[in-house]
């Protein structure tokens, strides 16, 4: 695969940002938080990023692993710990986040967090990007803040995507697709042409969707399906080719946690 350094040269082509001179925290410290941080060493290792002291370390509800060390860094506290300080006491410079949660639900929950503490007036905002080296990125594709880009991810041409979408690695998607809001894409997933992906829709690892079909918003696609249909809002999509299926909730069955 032919790699495409995404520094600042090349920022104008793609309409995504990509540095930042801003202190941060990654939230979570669950493996996609730690991949997270991976990602930012891999920056730094290549050169991309010139002071790796930048990531100040994690943050996590769980007050048991509060002064802890995850992956060589402190965890600091919660995010409301921070959110706190930081209206309470500003800082000039805002300090960013990273969200290092895989689940799409509570990224967009996050999301509203952080909206109402700005609103509140803490300094707080989100990383715009952070891109593995071994990503690679083509013309005109666009990305709102918080997107995440894993080793070996492809994006081609002319991509739109919303916020907090996350990338995972050797996942693509091919040119004209339109991404919305808090989407994953699992490792090794695949986007053909022209693909319309809705707001919080989480696509499963090694699946396909053939080219100008729309994934409506809370969709799932199961691991492994060859998508060949559109699939409504809230629809699960299993299965070569993939059958549709009403979410566990509206099958009136627990939902997994
Ligand atoms: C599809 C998925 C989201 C589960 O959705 P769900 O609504 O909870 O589905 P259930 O487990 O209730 O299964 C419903 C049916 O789909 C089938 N099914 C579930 N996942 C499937 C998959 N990946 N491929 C084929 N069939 C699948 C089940 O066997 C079951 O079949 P049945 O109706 O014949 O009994 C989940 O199985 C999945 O594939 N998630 C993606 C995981 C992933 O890629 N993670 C990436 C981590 S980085």
């Amino acid at each position: 695969m032919k790699t495409i350094e995404t520094g600042a040269s090349a920022g104008s082509r793609l309409h995504i940002h990509t540095t930042s001179s801003h202190s941060f925290y990654i939230i979570g410290t669950g493996g996609h938080a730690r991949e997270c941080a991976a990602i930012w060493e891999a920056r730094c290792v290549a050169g991309i990023e010139t002071n790796p002291e930048l990531f100040l370390g994690f943050l996590d509800d769980d007050t048991a692993k509060h002064f802890t060390s995850v992956a060589t860094k402190t965890v600091h506290g919660s995010l409301r710990m921070v959110i706190d300080m930081l209206t309470t006491s500003p800082t000039v410079r805002p300090v960013e986040l990273v969200c290092g949660i895989g689940s799409v639900e509570v990224r967009a929950r996050m999301s509203e967090t952080v909206r109402a503490a700005q609103k509140s007036g803490a300094s707080v905002r989100w990383r715009p990007q952070l891109i593995h080296p071994l990503a690679s990125i083509g013309t005109d594709c666009r990305a709102g803040e918080g997107f995440i880009m894993n080793a070996g991810a492809i994006l081609t041409t002319e991509i739109q995507m919303g916020r907090h979408v996350h990338l995972n690695i050797g996942s693509s998607v091919s040119h004209d697709c339109q991404i919305g809001h808090f989407v994953t894409i699992a490792p090794g997933a695949r986007l053909a042409g022209t693909v319309h992906v809705g707001d919080r829709t989480d696509i499963g690892m090694q699946a396909s969707v053939i080219q100008l079909r729309r994934l409506g918003s809370d969709v799932r696609i199961g691991a492994g399906a060859a998508v060949i249909t559109d699939v409504p809002d809230t629809m699960v999509a299993v299965g070569v080719p993939a059958r549709l299926l009403p979410r566990r909730a509206d099958r009136g069955e627990r939902p997994v946690t």
